[in-house]
């Protein structure tokens, strides 16, 4: 990201309160931000419209999991062995780095996540590369595996170790065979989550881009693979900005201009399911007010991938010169669930009705423990089983006078007579899957970050600079700004009456009665808030007041009985100010301020 682009917003979001770095008083620790008023509000207003667009409209269902986990859930799901990224210490000052950061910063490689330990602590030897805190020689210093997830103890003394959540995803995945039957077991069903994750990164940066707490929304959605496809009718004419992988390895290569149609006909993208989610996505980004030109979805590169998905598409937006990960769709298979299954031993299932009964038959043994129990004694179960096996895959091996089954220790004859070896003729009525997992992943933080970054402008206005953030109407932390031209003459008091009515029909309203008129707009416009208004003398004599757009710097003289139905349509979506500003008189200029 651009330095100066940086700076200015992190500027404008300490001082105009979005967010800020945490616990300063005290020195700070890095990777922790505040959101002061306006950010938390802008939050709140993000993570109700994923909700909306999500949860609602797709009708899942949201929980919310503890983000304290014992550390039983990620020996299964894998982030104890392989949630790691490259660290290098510098043996001179003790900074620490991400090894994988240093090389990409400074070679052409772009990918070096991907790369073994030892190609990275070679790249470092060759291109001399040192320190960035102190400028010390790192290429002595050996490169190893940091886990990134921070561990705790849960109860006094040792206690039981616990992790903080590295993903909300893992608190949808351990509770999946009682939300399946909330779900009623029928597939496909979703659930949601908002809440935050924690990772212990190595050299946290870029403000609020790479934090070690964080927020996501996460849909977990579970699926029948063999049966469930998505609604692809809904987002099919959706146009999509494509970085596949192909395209990334080629020097130069552009992006992909396709629909989602074309994507999945041509097998740009091999799932429907993801396909659907990008389309889903694009609108609900261009909703919230991602500038579409600055947007991409990147396919991941084969060592990128977390190691449960098996394709993964993110969603980047351009931040100053840079894409920034913001959402990951993945497709996660049945990974999840299976290692649930298999390391807590419960049924991670689903029962699928087949659409007629089928009758089948079915080689079973019923092995005879009184002859094997003597013969084998402690490999007597290992057989049984391991007879089970065969009676499934090779019916023939039953047809002679012996059986042979090989199990861990070697090969053993069993008279055919004692496995109680049978065909049956079964009727089933279905069958009992693990569900696959397709998984919409969105980071709240850094979409809030990147929506203050794309509505970001500067212009001049009547003589003056000004700053402003052209943040969507049901986006922006105030609605609507309510000032009287004074507080005299009653213009106070009507003002203030109006604010309370706004308020009242639920809408945000910031009341500001200091400064000049200009003034006053000029702190709306900076914080984002899209639409003012202004009680005047002219109020007094016929109910009207003027409604000023940020963008535009428009206004309009409307009559005071219209705002609240206009202003909640603003925010809501359902008319822009452009749409009814022709019905009413327009003003030329500000309302003069008799102070000025
Ligand atoms: N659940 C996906 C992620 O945390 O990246």
């Amino acid at each position: 990201m651009s330095n100066s682009e940086s700076r200015k917003l992190a500027e404008l979001a300490k001082r105009r309160g979005f967010f800020l770095p945490s616990n300063e008083i005290y020195g700070g620790a890095a990777g922790f931000y505040t959101y002061g008023p306006e950010g938390a509000a802008l939050k709140r207003h993000l993570e109700d419209a994923w909700r909306d667009r999500f949860t609602v409209k797709e009708g899942n269902q949201e929980i919310e999991a503890p983000t304290i986990m014992p550390e039983a859930v990620f020996e299964a799901s894998g982030h104890l062995d392989t949630f790691d990224d490259m660290l290098v210490e510098c043996a001179e000052c003790g900074a620490s780095h991400r090894a994988d950061h240093l090389i990409e910063d400074n070679t052409k490689i772009e990918d070096a996540e991907a790369l073994e330990i030892t190609d990275v602590e070679e790249l470092i030897r060759e291109h001399e590369l040192v320190c960035p805190a102190c400028g010390a020689a790192l290429a002595d210093e050996p490169v190893s595996d940091f886990n990134l997830m921070f561990e705790t103890t849960i109860g006094p003394g040792s206690g039981q170790s616990g992790y903080m959540r590295p993903e909300t995803a893992q608190g949808i995945f351990v509770e999946f065979p009682q939300l399946a039957e909330y779900a009623r077991n029928q597939l496909p069903f979703g659930v949601t989550q908002i809440g935050p994750a924690y990772r212990n990164e190595i050299s946290p940066r870029r403000g609020v881009i790479r934090v070690r707490e964080f927020t996501q929304a996460e849909l977990e959605l579970f699926i029948n693979p063999e049966r469930n496809g998505p609604d692809l009718s809904q987002v099919a004419d959706v146009e999509l900005t494509l970085y596949p992988i192909e395209n990334q390895r080629e020097e130069g290569s552009e992006y992909v201009e396709k629909t989602v149609r074309e994507a999945v006909e041509d097998g740009t993208i091999a799932s429907d399911w993801v396909a659907y989610y990008l389309g889903i996505a694009q609108g609900w980004y261009e909703r919230v007010g991602v500038d579409m030109d600055r947007f991409r979805f990147r396919q991941h590169l084969p060592g990128e991938r977390a190691h449960y998905a098996s394709d993964c598409w993110d969603a980047e937006s351009e931040l100053g010169g840079d894409w920034v990960e913001i959402a990951g769709f993945a497709y996660r298979g049945d990974y999840d669930l299976s290692k649930h299954a298999e390391y807590s031993g419960q049924e991670f299932t689903v029962f699928e009705p087949y659409d007629e009964p089928i009758t089948a038959e079915r080689a079973t043994v019923d092995p005879d423990m009184s002859y094997l129990g003597p013969e084998f004694a402690s490999k007597a179960g290992e057989i049984a089983d391991a007879l089970e096996t065969l009676a499934e895959r090779d019916r023939a091996a039953f047809e002679g006078e012996t059986v042979a089954v090989e199990i861990e220790d070697g090969a053993y004859e069993i008279p055919t007579e004692k496995t109680g070896f049978s065909v049956e003729e079964v009727t089933e009525s279905g069958e009992h899957i693990t569900p696959h997992v397709i998984e919409p992943s969105f980071g709240v933080g850094r979409t809030l970050y990147t929506l203050v970054a794309h509505a970001y402008g500067e212009d001049e206005v009547e003589g003056e600079e000004r700053t402003y953030l052209s943040l969507a109407p049901e986006m922006a932390p105030t609605t609507v700004g309510v000032f009287p031209l004074m507080d005299r003459d009653g213009l106070g008091d009507r003002a203030r009456e109006i604010a309370g009515e706004l308020r009242e029909a639920g809408l945000e309203v910031a009341y500001d009665d200091s400064g000049n008129i200009g003034r006053r707009y000029r702190r709306q416009d900076e914080v984002g808030t899209p639409f003012c208004v202004t009680v005047d003398y002219e109020s007094q004599e016929n109910e009207t007041v003027t409604l000023r757009e940020r963008d535009s710097t428009a206004q309009i003289r409307v009559p005071t009985a219209d705002l609240t139905e206009l202003l909640t349509d603003f925010r809501n979506g359902v008319r822009s100010f452009d749409e009814v500003r022709g019905g009413y008189e327009e003003l030329s200029e500000s309302p003069a301020n008799p102070a000025e």
